[in-house]
């Protein structure tokens, strides 16, 4: 074993490597923009360089003479679109801003023309030679812009149906003991995965494939067949690679469905390729937000009040939000806790979905104002912590499915060396450098959706396993072979896994970290139906039934107990018994507590999560501790990151490689979230400066020389099947106030606004 494929403790499933790795590191794998088309033609986007205002005239003669055009597509001729519908978690549109409708602009970089040309070089200098005169309204950027409107979220989207409170929250923190009022920023992200935001669109008949890097094919398909008006039978969305996702691909864009019609109306395969810099406003991001805290206490670090109070940007049409209060409110205990969430509207693109979204931010908040709070009480960050642990939340009393924050604490304080930190501020310094440790807890709702595979098993172990589930990186194509071979006790070499196409049997969105948990029970359950009619083929009739009870259905055991308890099939004489060369199941898996249109709505692109707070009768989130090292030069301010430290409990780990990869990947992100990462915009176009890789600042391995990711074992069987909680937006949450909370140490200056650069440091 090694750094990068750890022992697997209990609960754990082995560190194979991943099934897809060669193909990449090789270049085999193919990405949506890719795949051959047959005689394409290429598409370029025109993006409005005005926030507001409207579309007076277009002069396209320029345009027109660049040899190869094609086509070019304005609101003048565009072909019409139906509305989509908005925001169901993930599936279909995630902006009601669709291009090419009217003269109306409504953000910076909306697109308002769209060249096709023989090749990708001539549309893109058509492109440039789009003139078009525009009368331009005055755009409110951001907080505190003028025209920008401020309202509580509850009320104006769907998805935010409370804010959460419990007790007498004001009357409590009057009385407090020790009270603690602080407020908090974070800048607007951008995910930018590898992958452009490509769309390649063809036609044959009245069929449409579309290729394009997606977290949600069935979404996708659903939704552009909407907008188009045809049926979702007719379209075929195709992605066995992403090249990230980070929630960027989990709604549909406004870019795919107007491809899709030209590409329909010229009788001819249109790729699309857009620039790094369209991505920032043809697809969503993380918007900033503001947070005000209140924390009461007793002297003895007890919460007696806690308030939330949040604010996030939107577009001036949608009203997304992430809500992160959902979450603060229920992580400690405390009897009397209050929330409100805010929307401030925007002459912007609409935000949406990235990594962690509400824990991300919500968290920063919290976890900060918490080491304040251990500050004032002069006591040690962690021990409050332990003080204020819950075993149900504090909001609806609700039991954890299980918890393991403390113990996280306790082995990343451990492994980190926290016990030889001196808990004054500027206690602690190298030469030049001040040296500050800092921590914080992370949390991740557990969530799930219904799901369904397909599974083929051979007389001579051959395994095909189909499910329209999403690589966006994570490991998936290994973890549900992994889950498969186990469930039918064949060897993993003899499993191949077929995902990533509308065509196969619907999986929900690649987000909400429900992916692993959701897929892996739909393929157990399907692999059961095989078991159940193979023994049927062997076992006398008598004693079918008791075997059937052992080894059929949901079983509460995570899969390796449960498949170990199994006695061996042999699967060459049940297909003898049988007498078929192959046995093939299809099942649909649904979560406990799933509505009953579960499937009917899996079908259609829209997934009904469970999970988190929402369950009935108990809350279920993973947890962990991240604890980090920072250095800071006396002199010249610049702020390193040495080493950074996160246990993590997460119920059922699959893969013990995939998994570190997953947090390793979180903590470095949660470091870059930080130290690096802000979209800068400039408040009076309301226009993002820095939309390129060279000015958007990411992390580079110099940035992080020491990561260390600990996996404590834990066994949670209230949750799904395959006992997994999800771990792909676990590893960044938190990690931003802990890098603060170290600054603190290191400095004694409090930062609470994001990102903090060498330029924030005053000691
Ligand atoms: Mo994640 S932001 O739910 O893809």
């Amino acid at each position: 074993m090694t750094a990068a494929a750890p022992e697997p403790k209990a609960n754990m499933g082995t560190p194979v490597p991943r099934y897809d790795a060669a193909a990449k590191v090789t270049g085999r794998a193919t990405y949506a923009a890719d795949m051959p088309l047959d005689n394409p033609a290429y598409a370029f986007l025109v993006t409005s360089a005005i926030a507001k205002g409207r579309i007076d005239r277009f002069d396209l003669d320029d345009a027109r003479r660049v040899r190869g055009v094609i086509e070019i597509v304005t609101h003048e001729n565009a072909p019409k679109l139906k509305e989509s519908k908005l925001f169901s978690n993930g599936g279909y549109a995630g902006t009601t801003i669709q291009p090419l409708k009217s003269v109306e602009i409504a953000h910076d970089g909306q697109i308002i023309a769209v060249i096709v040309a023989e090749s990708y070089e001539a549309a893109r200098e058509a492109a440039n030679r789009v003139k078009v005169s525009c009368t331009v309204s005055a755009p409110s950027a951001t907080f505190d812009s003028p025209g920008a409107t401020t309202a509580a979220a509850k009320g104006q989207n769907a998805q935010f149906k409370e804010d959460p409170k419990v007790g007498d929250f004001a009357k409590a923190f009057e009385e407090a003991e020790v009270k603690l009022t602080a407020a908090y920023d974070t800048p607007a992200q951008h995910h930018n995965p590898m992958e452009l935001f490509t769309t390649s669109c063809a036609w044959m008949g009245d069929n449409l494939v579309i290729y394009e890097g997606s977290q949600y094919v069935y979404g996708l398909k659903n939704g552009v067949a909407e907008q188009l008006g045809i049926d979702a039978d007719k379209v075929r969305v195709v992605n066995p690679y992403v090249g990230g996702g980070f929630g960027s691909r989990g709604s549909m864009t406004p870019r795919t469905a107007i491809i899709a019609a030209i590409a329909k109306r010229l009788n001819r395969p249109i790729k699309l390729v857009p620039t790094r810099d369209q991505g920032f406003t043809i697809t969503t991001y993380r918007a900033e937000t503001r947070h005000e805290i209140r924390l009461g206490a007793s002297r003895d670090g007890r919460l007696v009040a806690l308030r939330h109070a949040g604010f996030e940007v939107s577009s001036r049409p949608d009203a997304y939000c992430v809500g992160g209060t959902k979450t603060t409110t229920r992580l400690y205990a405390c009897p009397n806790v209050d929330s409100l969430v805010s929307i401030v509207r925007a002459d912007r693109n609409t935000p949406g979905f990235m990594r962690s979204p509400p824990e991300v931010p919500y968290l920063f908040a919290l976890e900060s104002a918490l080491d304040e709070l251990a500050v004032k009480l002069d006591m040690d960050p962690i021990e409050l912590r332990r003080i204020n642990d819950a075993t149900n939340e504090p909001i609806d009393g609700k039991p954890y499915t299980s918890r393991s924050l403390m113990a996280c604490f306790d082995e990343a304080a451990k492994a980190f060396g926290w016990s030889q930190r001196s808990p004054q501020p500027k206690s602690m310094s190298d030469g030049d450098w001040l040296i500050g440790y800092g921590c914080a807890a992370t949390c991740y709702p557990t969530q799930m959706a219904p799901c369904a595979a397909r599974v083929r098993l051979q007389r001579d172990g051959r395994t095909r396993v189909e499910i329209a589930g999403h690589e966006i990186g994570t490991g998936a194509y290994t973890i549900i072979a992994q889950t498969a071979a186990e469930r039918l006790g064949v060897p993993l070499e003899k499993v191949a896994v077929f995902i990533g196409d509308s065509d196969l049997p619907p999986a929900p969105v690649a987000g909400g970290s429900n992916s692993t948990a959701s897929t892996c029970s739909a393929v157990m359950m399907v692999c059961d139906q095989i078991r159940q009619r193979l023994l049927k083929a062997v076992m006398p009739s008598d004693s079918l039934a008791d075997k059937a009870k052992e080894t059929v259905g949901i079983s509460p055991a995570p899969s390796t107990q449960a498949a170990k308890s199994d006695r061996p099939l042999d699967i060459e004489k049940a297909f003898d018994a049988l007498g078929v060369g192959i046995v093939e199941e299809y099942g649909e898996w649904k979560p406990d507590g799933a509505p009953m249109d579960s499937f009917t709505a899996m079908h259609r692109g829209q997934p009904r999560f469970v999970g988190g707070h929402q369950m009935k009768d108990k809350i279920a989130y993973a947890f962990g501790a991240e604890f980090v090292e920072v250095r800071i030069n006396r002199f010249t301010h610049e702020i390193r990151c040495p080493r950074l430290v996160g246990a993590f409990a997460a119920g059922r780990i699959m893969n013990s490689r995939t998994a570190r990869s997953q947090l390793m990947g979180g903590l470095i992100w949660g470091m870059s979230s930080a130290l690096l990462e802000a979209t800068e915009i400039d408040e009076r176009y309301a226009r993002y400066v820095n939309d390129n890789l060279a000015d958007y600042l990411v992390p580079v391995n110099a940035d992080v020389p020491g990561v260390e990711v600990i996996m404590l074992s834990e066994q949670d069987d209230h949750i799904n099947p395959a006992g997994a909680k999800g771990l792909g937006e676990l590893g960044n949450v938190g990690t931003n106030a802990a890098i603060c909370n170290a600054i603190y140490h290191a400095t004694g200056q409090r930062i609470r606004r994001l990102p903090v650069r060498l330029e924030n440091i005053e000691v």
